[in-house]
């Protein structure tokens, strides 16, 4: 059975003394949850503050990205080992707002994942296609090369470090989540590329999160799909009240 993973990506959100206000208040709230993983990702300039907030608390510590190399001449980069050494237990690759703004290539988040777990780190490894590649049914061509080119050269073992997050590009900060079956659809789909790529046991090991406008309102119904296994939260995520309950989902 796999253990269920709620995440907060806090994107480009909160000071340092906001960051950890929301730590603390998450740590107090969510002390005695252990049934299912609690992930919080804040800005990097946060991380190491906050990884102090969480400690001996069930939340653990993600980066929102990292840069694929372990030390050199990368201005202004940060390697996973040094989100590690910041007190990560995962770091967060390929997020839409990355490929699209950044153009990140799966070829690029690619190195990160595999840089991500080479650190030792858990990768949560993000795909999902935009309102066009759903409207032209490139969807699933679309995943299919996000699945596969973005996991080019992880093997068997390393995929026990992987969290894959399904997040429609156009369910992203728009209020419009994808429906339980839409979701559950897609989920389903690439459980079965992990299945052709891999085995029905990496398959059915690898957590699928789902990320969209997930909100307390609609958690209970995605979070009853069989192949969904917990969400990516961006906007519900900053605000302890809304962030608690979705983790408190009841399914
Ligand atoms: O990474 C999660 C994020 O992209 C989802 O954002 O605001 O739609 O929950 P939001």
């Amino acid at each position: 059975m796999r253990k269920p993973m709620i995440a907060g990506n806090w994107k480009l959100h909160k000071t340092l003394e906001e960051s950890s206000q929301l730590a603390a208040e998450l740590v107090q709230q969510l002390s005695t949850i252990n049934d299912r993983d609690i992930v919080i990702a804040p800005v990097f300039t946060a991380l190491a503050s906050v990884s102090k907030k969480i400690t001996n608390s069930p939340i653990q510590l993600a980066a929102q990205n990292c840069y694929p190399a372990e030390t050199g001449a990368f201005t202004g980069e940060v390697s996973p080992a040094l989100l590690g050494d910041a007190g990560c237990h995962y770091i967060i690759s390929g997020h839409s707002e990355r490929r699209q703004l950044l153009n990140e290539t799966n070829q690029f988040i690619n190195q990160k994942v595999s840089a991500t777990i080479n650190a030792g780190l858990g990768a949560i490894l993000c795909i999902g296609e935009t309102l066009h590649e759903r409207e032209t049914h490139q969807m699933l061509e679309v995943l299919t090369s996000q699945i596969k080119e973005g996991l080019a050269g992880i093997s068997t073992t390393q995929m026990t470090r992987v969290v894959i997050a399904y997040e429609p590009v156009w369910a992203i900060g728009t209020g419009v989540t994808a429906g339980d079956e839409q979701a559950q659809e897609a989920h389903a789909f690439i459980r079965g590329l992990l299945q052709g790529l891999y085995s029905q046991e990496v398959a059915e090991a690898t957590r699928i999160l789902y990320g969209g406008s997930v909100k307390p309102n609609n958690v209970d119904g995605l979070m009853a799909q069989t192949d969904i296994d917990g969400a990516l939260v961006g906007g519900a995520s900053l605000k302890a009240e809304d962030f608690i309950r979705i983790v408190k989902f009841e399914s």
